[in-house]
């Protein structure tokens, strides 16, 4: 059979992310009852970070090591991944190693290679197009909160990228509707909005695609690798921050979330990121619950 690899949502059927976050929350409840779950004993995964991580490093080397293994933490300053060694190269090498490796990056292509040439399971911890493992936990985060999504009305506001983009794909395979505002010139790429079918629909204002939504979500405005872009998009971006207003439009038991790190301020205000209706920090420990559901499919196929 041949390797399966976790570069984006598209990888998994629908079925198996409706698997993979079950699994997620039977995970999450067997750490909290202390029970202990180690099923990747003696397994290694790479983990590669060539832009800064605090929760998807935090999170997968927890899960690793919650699971019974062990993860190795390299970066571009102290490998030859930073000196020219090519990303085919290094993939042959280290998969030759390791039993995973997850890597964060920026161009897509260069995981797309790493993949190629690798002998063991790949996972896009972060690409300049998208970043899948925020969407499981997202995901897991609103099962948890209520229960199935398919059906239900998302609104993305703000920038049209790696985030947006996963979203786009998690509205196909999870099955809900996905409203998106974006300044112009910031639009998520063409592709995909149309690879969404009806599902995903693009608006004029924050508040025309926060219109009834079950859940607004947003992102910072300048990513990483886009720091000197950030005062010019605080100018472009401002008709496009989630407040109050944007939120009154929404339903209201509607869920507020973000990847973080988050901008008070910015792309948010505080009232709304640290109100009742925000489950960013649900959200943001579920990446580790999300995520060792992801090792196990991935280590251990067959589960
Ligand atoms: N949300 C997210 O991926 O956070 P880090 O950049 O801290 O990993
Ligand atoms: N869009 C952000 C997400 C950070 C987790 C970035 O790429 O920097």
């Amino acid at each position: 059979m041949s390797t399966r690899h976790f570069l984006s949502l598209l990888d998994f059927s629908s079925d198996e992310h409706r698997a993979l976050i079950a699994h997620a929350i039977d995970v999450k409840q067997k750490l909290k009852q202390g029970i202990e779950h180690t099923p990747l004993k003696g397994k290694l995964l790479a983990m590669i970070f060539e832009k800064s991580s605090t929760r998807t490093r935090v999170s997968f080397e927890a899960g690793m090591y919650q699971l019974g293994g062990h993860a190795i933490f390299m970066s571009p300053r102290d490998s030859h991944l930073g000196r020219g060694e090519p990303i085919e190269d290094s993939a042959r090498v280290i998969s030759s190693m390791v039993d995973g490796i997850l890597i964060r990056t920026f161009g897509h292509d260069r995981i797309e290679k790493l993949a190629q040439n690798s002998r063991v399971p790949v996972i896009n911890g972060l690409s300049d197009l998208l970043h899948p493992c925020q969407l499981l936990a997202d995901m897991q985060t609103w099962f948890e909160q209520r229960g199935d999504i398919a059906g239900a009305s998302v609104a993305w506001i703000g920038d049209g990228n790696n985030m947006c983009h996963s979203y786009i794909n998690a509205a196909l395979k999870f099955g809900f509707d996905l409203r998106i505002a974006c300044p112009p010139g910031h639009q998520p790429a063409a592709e995909l909005v149309q690879s969404g079918g009806g599902s995903v629909t693009l608006h004029d204002s924050a508040e025309a695609a926060a219109k009834d939504a079950d859940l607004i979500v947003t992102d910072v405005w300048a990513s990483m690798g886009q720091e000197e872009e950030q005062q010019q998009r605080e100018a472009t971006f401002a008709a496009y921050q989630v407040n109050q207003s944007v939120m009154s439009q929404a339903d209201s038991e509607a869920l507020f979330m973000h990847c973080l790190p988050a901008h008070r301020g910015e792309e948010v205000t505080a009232d709304v990121l640290d109100s009742s209706q925000s489950v960013i920090w649900q959200e943001a420990e579920n990446r580790l619950h999300a995520q060792k559901a992801l090792l196990e499919f991935l280590l251990r196929p067959g589960l």
